[in-house]
């Protein structure tokens, strides 16, 4: 179809005419002039207005619909357009339209059973809604609306017109909409769909204000998205990566709440290892010892506190607190370690700690913080007289003490009885307590909880503390008080308190869990008992969507909360991630088998896992025909270039990169040579040399190369990155151009050819 009003001489006409008439309208026309398409076609299903679009419309509707339910289509990753038309009706005519609708209803039912058939319950159905409706309506409860739903498939080809629109409409189909293309109506389509406020297709539904309530299609927010944060998961609807810092949010702890075995932990060391590639360090209690795989990754260091282990913590130490401060902590102790204290023995212990530090001349006076702090047996010598006391207000309360104590003194417990020895040098470590006795297990918890807190409050840099497991213990009676303290105050200091429970039900109603709550920006919601789903609904104020996402939710999927917002996503590693995760024996043994042979790489088919599919260079003679096929499947393509002997190879590459082929062959091949030294070497496609690594001694490496012969661009290139080169404490540029060498050594230090490049790599790491 041509364009109403564009015609190349009237176009003329008008500049050069002085008729003000006639120039006005063509100012007034002009926006249409400019914002028109020059052509449109129009076919059958089609219409081509540089994109081909198709438009389709809701031709029948779900009976009972769920608010939000056209998320679905709203989320499809298509390129398409959606348009709704609601037009509200006047109460008389709905009523009028009800009763008369109900009439032939009734006529209908009437006749069937007349002639003895058998009646259709869809009929009865329709018409028992029908009275449904009349009734809300007339008590005012409903109102009634047309509604009419469009949808416009786009595409730059039929082919992918037919897919999108085919896309489309299964997916209208899943959700109950019954889909149509209108044939020849596709330019009448496509003006219902535009912004224009115009249904001129008219295919019209009457419903409810309920359901027109539930159209609201944006009822499943998506987060805003952090700069500097880590991949958490994808949204579960259109998988869009959820990137958030938890460091960001009013404040950054987490907790992670859902069933045994629903991806608790799994979840938490994918968010560790994350963070601590981002600079975080991590400190994890961990009870079941299940992190010691992901430590030793990464080179952190486990600390094993049972009695056959060297580090200790010793309760009476200081640990840089102030005099009251350490009192009341441990006054925490030790009712962690005595359950609830009586009075007597809150007064016994208050006086005797007193005391026991003034024996060793420590008192309020900060001076005298830094000496050597008792030990408990010191405590266990001053309580120990008062149980020969002849009041029994003193003995009885003493004699709990003591008893208490001496398992502490003499008994399985007595590696406490120590001086503090505990090195927290590491970015990464793991306190594994599992060979602690059971009867210590919570004192244990506590005092790794106290020390950890007041060491980690020195540094302003960002750290996580996770405690797995922990709930039941920590929220243990007035202990509880002390986990509120910190978590309230350790946003402070830039500590983010990860914590990790099964046990749902005691942190939605006990005080200690609801503060916890209310000073946890970001919950992960893994799969629910269905014996908790209702207290979590009602706490976290979830619709019937996310109520039944995390009734059915498998492992790995989760409502994610960030302050107010909620997103259901799933929470899926990469498989290099996953391998150093994972608790699953099955997999774990399969892991150390394979690990003997080779990096354990889980092979997505059987031709990848003869080798890497994943690098992005190969030695085409280190292939078979089939994985040659199958990398040319894969866009990789056979480039000829001489390799760092200086011999012409063919190679398999895919080269992403900006750089010509032969750079990016060369950059791989000097990586390559520098791996068989060191695992420090690394690439980049940045401003940063091309190649850079670690020798022996530590000392950085970095490395440029120039394979273009250009001479000019070349020493362009080379000016350019010298300054860059020279940051480091060596480097040296490779040429493919042997006259750079020649002419430029002296002005860019050290040129090599690239037959020189592995002597030289060699010599880093010569053995002295
Ligand atoms: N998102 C996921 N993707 C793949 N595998 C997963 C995922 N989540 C969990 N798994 C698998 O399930 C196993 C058990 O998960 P995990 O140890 O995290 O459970 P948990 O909720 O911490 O259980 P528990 O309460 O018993 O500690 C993991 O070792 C892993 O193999
Ligand atoms: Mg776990």
């Amino acid at each position: 179809m041509g364009l109403p009003f564009i015609g190349g001489g009237k176009k003329k006409e008008a500049n050069v005419k002085t008729d003000v008439e006639t120039y006005t309208e063509y100012e007034d026309r002009l926006i249409e002039y400019l914002t028109s398409p020059s052509t449109i076609d129009i076919h059958k299903a089609d219409i081509q207005i540089t994109k081909y679009h198709q438009v389709i419309c809701a031709i029948n509707y779900p009976r009972v619909v769920d608010p939000g339910w056209l998320t679905r289509l709203i989320q499809m990753n298509l390129d398409f357009d959606l348009s709704i038309h609601i037009s509200p009706y006047k109460k008389t005519t709905t009523i009028k339209l009800l009763e008369s609708e109900l009439k032939k209803q009734k006529t209908d039912l009437y006749a069937l059973e007349m002639e003895g058939k058998i009646v259709p319950q869809s009929l009865l159905q329709q018409h028992q809604d029908t009275m449904d409706l009349l009734q809300v309506i007339q008590a005012g409860y409903e109102k009634m609306f047309d509604i009419s739903l469009y949808l416009d498939a786009k595409a730059y080809n039929k082919d992918d017109l037919d897919r999108v629109s085919k896309q489309i409409r299964d997916t209208m189909n899943s959700i109950m909409i019954i889909p149509k293309v209108p044939a020849y109506q596709m330019y009448q389509g496509l003006q219902s769909v535009l912004p224009l406020g115009a249904d001129k297709l008219e295919v019209t539904q009457n419903i409810t204000s309920t359901a027109v309530a539930a159209c609201f299609p944006f009822a499943i927010t998506s987060l805003e998205q952090h700069a500097t944060g880590i991949l958490i998961g994808f949204n579960e609807y259109n998988s869009i990566p959820i990137i958030i810092d938890p460091f960001e949010l009013s404040n950054p702890n987490i907790l992670v709440l859902g069933t045994s075995g629903g991806g608790k932990s799994y979840s938490i060391k994918l968010i560790l290892m994350r963070e601590f590639m981002e600079g975080v360090s991590i400190n994890v209690i961990d009870p079941q010892a299940e992190y010691a795989d992901l430590i030793k990754t990464f080179r952190g260091d486990i600390i094993r506190i049972a009695p056959d282990s060297d580090s200790v913590i010793n309760p009476f130490d200081m640990m840089d607190q102030t005099y009251d401060e350490k009192k009341l902590s441990l006054l925490a102790f030790f009712r962690c370690l005595l359950g609830e204290l009586t009075e007597p023995q809150r007064a016994i212990l208050d006086e005797t700690i007193d005391r026991t530090y003034e024996e060793k001349g420590i008192s309020k006076d900060p001076k005298t913080w830094s000496r050597e702090p008792p030990l408990l047996e010191d405590l266990y010598n001053e309580v120990l007289p008062l149980t020969k006391s002849q009041k029994e207000i003193i003995y009885v309360p003493a004699m709990a003490i003591v008893n208490r104590l001496k398992s502490y003194v003499f008994g399985p417990m007595r590696f406490l009885n120590q001086h503090t020895k505990i090195d927290l040098s590491n970015r990464m470590i793991s306190f594994d307590i599992k060979d602690a006795p059971d009867i210590g297990k919570g004192t244990i918890m506590f005092l790794l909880l106290e020390y950890v807190y007041t060491q980690m409050k020195k540094s302003k840099t960002r750290k996580i503390l996770v405690i797995d497991e922990a709930w039941t213990v920590l929220s243990a009676g007035e202990q509880a008080e002390y986990i509120l303290r910190l978590v309230k105050t350790c946003r402070k200091f830039n500590l983010g308190l990860i914590m990790i429970t099964q046990d749902v039900e005691d942190v939605l109603v006990s005080r200690a869990g609801r503060a916890v709550l209310t000073n946890t920006a970001t919950k992960l919601l893994l799969k629910q008992d269905t014996s908790v789903l209702d207290q979590i609904v009602e706490r976290f104020h979830l619709n019937e969507a996310e109520r039944r996402f995390l009734q059915i939710s498998t492992m790995g999927r989760a409502l994610l909360i960030a302050e107010t917002m909620h997103v259901p996503i799933y929470i899926s590693a990469s498989p290099d991630e996953h391998v150093i995760i994972t608790t699953r024996p099955d997999e774990q043994i399969a892991m150390e088998q394979l690990q003997k042979h080779e990096v354990y790489r889980p092979a997505s088919s059987d031709v990848e896992r003869e080798f890497d599919m994943t690098k992005p260079i190969h030695r085409k003679s280190d292939l078979t025909d089939d994985q040659i096929t199958s990398l040319n499947q894969r866009g990789f393509e056979e480039v000829r270039t001489r390799n760092l002997e200086g011999n012409s190879e063919l190679f398999i590459i895919r080269n992403e990169t900006d750089s010509t082929d032969e750079h990016f062959i060369m950059q791989h091949l000097i990586l390559e040579e520098v791996r068989k030294y060191t695992e420090s070497g690394l690439l980049h496609h940045t401003r940063l040399p091309d190649v850079t690594f670690e020798t022996q001694t530590g000392k950085m490496v970095a490395i440029e190369v120039e394979a273009d012969v250009g001479m000019k661009k070349s020493l362009d290139n080379m000016a350019e990155k010298l300054p860059i080169m020279q940051k480091y404490e060596d480097y040296f540029f490779v040429v493919g151009n042997p006259a750079l060498k020649r002419d430029y050594s002296s002005k860019f230090g050290d040129v090599l050819t690239r037959e020189e490049v592995p002597p030289r790599i060699a010599s880093y790491f010569r053995l002295r």
